[in-house]
């Protein structure tokens, strides 16, 4: 048990309790999404010691600034946390266009109306109207003007169903800065890609691809999309396209359930990357997507012989 000091008032937590959750429980509203310690979306403000993991990711300025991930820090004895500038979290965007590409996809371009900057595979966290906040990967070019995002519908989904079913042109939202593992450096030139996508994971790998083509930093690039059915399969004409233009580029759609169709394998996405041959001495892999399938590529690609300081994942977690 401890006592936070929040704003002026004080909240008693539960053993064990984060930060986050002590503060949700008690009434006070704070932003938050996948309360893993990935989406960042969850800073708040402390003069008090505090655990490294609830910094992990934190920029050394953020760091120095006493900024904390709340959903990684358990409440100490006494602790006094503020709110954040929230100014400096979040700025604001509209939604500038909206296309549905598949039974259960749907692309959203975002425009910030601040300066915005981030690199091919970060992902950003939105807040809508009323606090609501979920992490979604940008799947554009380094340095794009307008956000492409590929939200896919899940079942009672709050957020991604509004962006899937909802009319949301002009619509004014919140975005934070980017973040994530998944992005290309110069570190990585002359090395090989290997992109393993699940569902919407192809969209951060999407950006990555086309940094990848036009920089042609990396040597070869394979793209692996795999989907439960082949309606959830999307962009594979484009990237067809892609592939046929660049003779660096291969292209691998897979799914699992349903008839065979030319052109694409039908197979467990796992199983396909392991038979995968590939140079793992000199292969940088990203991997992005449903996190229990992240998991098991992660592995499957370690026992293949890449060490893990070449394995880069944003896995698609959520609190629930
Ligand atoms: C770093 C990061 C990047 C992400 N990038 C993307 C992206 O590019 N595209 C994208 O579509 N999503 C992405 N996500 C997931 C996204 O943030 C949301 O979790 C997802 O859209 C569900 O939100 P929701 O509000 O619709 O569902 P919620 O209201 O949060 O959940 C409703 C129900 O849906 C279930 N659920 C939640 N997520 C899933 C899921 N993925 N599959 C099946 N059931 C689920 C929950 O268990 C719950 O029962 C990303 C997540 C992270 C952490
Ligand atoms: S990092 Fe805390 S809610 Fe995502």
């Amino acid at each position: 048990m401890g006592t936070i000091t929040f704003e002026g008032k004080e909240f008693v937590s539960k053993e064990g309790e984060t930060v986050l959750d002590c503060l949700l429980r008690l009434g006070v509203s704070v932003t938050n999404s996948c309360k893993s310690g990935v989406c960042h979306s969850c800073i708040l403000k402390t003069t008090s010691e505090i655990e490294g993991k609830s910094q992990k990711g934190l920029s050394d300025s953020k760091k120095k600034a006493g900024l904390f991930l709340s959903c990684q820090q358990q409440v100490a004895d006494r602790m006094e946390v503020f709110s954040p500038d929230a100014n400096t979290l979040f700025i604001d965007a509209i939604i500038v266009d909206q296309k549905r590409v598949s039974d259960s996809v749907v692309v959203v371009k975002v425009r910030p109306l601040q300066d915005f900057s981030f690199t091919a595979g970060q992902f950003i966290n939105i807040v809508r109207g009323d606090g609501h906040c979920r992490s979604y990967s940008i799947a554009g070019r380094t340095g794009d003007s307008e956000l492409e995002l590929h939200i896919r519908k899940v079942p009672n989904g709050i957020l991604s169903n509004w962006f899937y079913d909802e009319q949301l042109i002009n619509e004014k939202i919140k975005i934070s800065e980017a973040n994530g593992e998944c992005s290309l450096t110069t570190e990585m030139k002359g090395k090989n890609l290997l992109l393993i996508g699940v569902g919407t994971g192809l969209a951060p790998l999407y950006g990555v691809v086309q940094d990848a083509l036009e920089s042609s930093i990396v040597e070869k690039i394979n793209l692996i999309h795999g989907s439960f059915t082949f309606d959830g399969l999307y962009y594979c004409e484009r990237l067809k396209e892609l592939e046929q233009k660049n003779h660096s580029f291969d292209y691998y759609p897979l799914f699992l359930k349903g008839d065979e169709r030319e052109g694409f394998i039908k197979g467990d996405i796992v199983e396909f990357v392991k038979k995968f041959n590939f140079e793992a001495s000199n292969t940088i892999v990203m991997i992005c997507g449903d996190p229990v399938i992240v998991k098991s590529l992660k592995q499957t690609i370690f026992l293949a012989g890449v060490p893990s300081r070449s394995i880069l994942s944003d896995p698609f977690v959520s609190k629930y």
